[in-house]
């Protein structure tokens, strides 16, 4: 699936067991075999609280993101505020707005829970990508997972 070809995508909330295991399914291969996360990574004690989605193409689940609610606001910040983290699409699948549409429903979960913003540790393969929705980096770049991030912050709106 490329840009141009529109496919029907839905962004449904996790609400079972089965749909948690759906979306550790699509880490598993984003980040477990395609960037070699270590599974102990991927895997922390935040999936048991944290708000998932699924995106689907049809009757498959092609990506995944969740929001974490913070017990304090980032460094710099004052309110309350969510972390996005585990954004995940399959490779067949990107750049045709499925990591848009997961975002921006993130962003709107964030909004009703009444959170004064949103912050995500991203790797810099990813910067620009968030740079376009509205992030911007905070501090210095960090090693997470084996790989180079940057903490980014959005300001939620309305
Ligand atoms: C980051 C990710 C979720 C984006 O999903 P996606 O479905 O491809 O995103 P979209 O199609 O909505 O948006 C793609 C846009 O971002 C840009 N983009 C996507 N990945 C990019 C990257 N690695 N570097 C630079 N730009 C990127 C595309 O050019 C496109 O630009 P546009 O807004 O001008 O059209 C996906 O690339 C992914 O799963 N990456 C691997 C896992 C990862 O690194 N996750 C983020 C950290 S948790």
């Amino acid at each position: 699936m490329s840009n141009g070809q529109s496919r029907q995508i839905s962004i449904v909330t996790v609400a079972n067991e089965g749909e948690l295991l759906q979306a550790l399914a699509i880490r598993e291969v984003v980040f477990i075999e395609e960037q070699h996360v270590p599974e102990s990574f991927d895997r922390d004690a935040n999936d048991s609280g944290a708000f998932h989605l699924l995106a689907f193409d049809g009757g498959h689940a092609v990506g995944t993101g969740r929001l974490v609610l913070l017990s304090k606001p980032p460094m710099g910040e004052t309110g309350s505020w969510a972390q996005a983290s585990r954004m995940a699409v399959l490779q067949s699948h990107r750049t045709a707005g499925v990591g848009s549409k997961l975002l921006e429903a993130l962003e709107e979960e964030a909004r009703r829970r009444r959170m004064a913003g949103i912050t995500l540790h991203a790797p810099l393969s990813s910067i620009d990508f968030y740079k376009k929705r509205g992030y911007h980096p905070v501090g210095a770049v960090f090693q997470e997972a084996g790989m180079p991030h940057l903490e980014m912050h959005k300001k939620t709106s309305g």
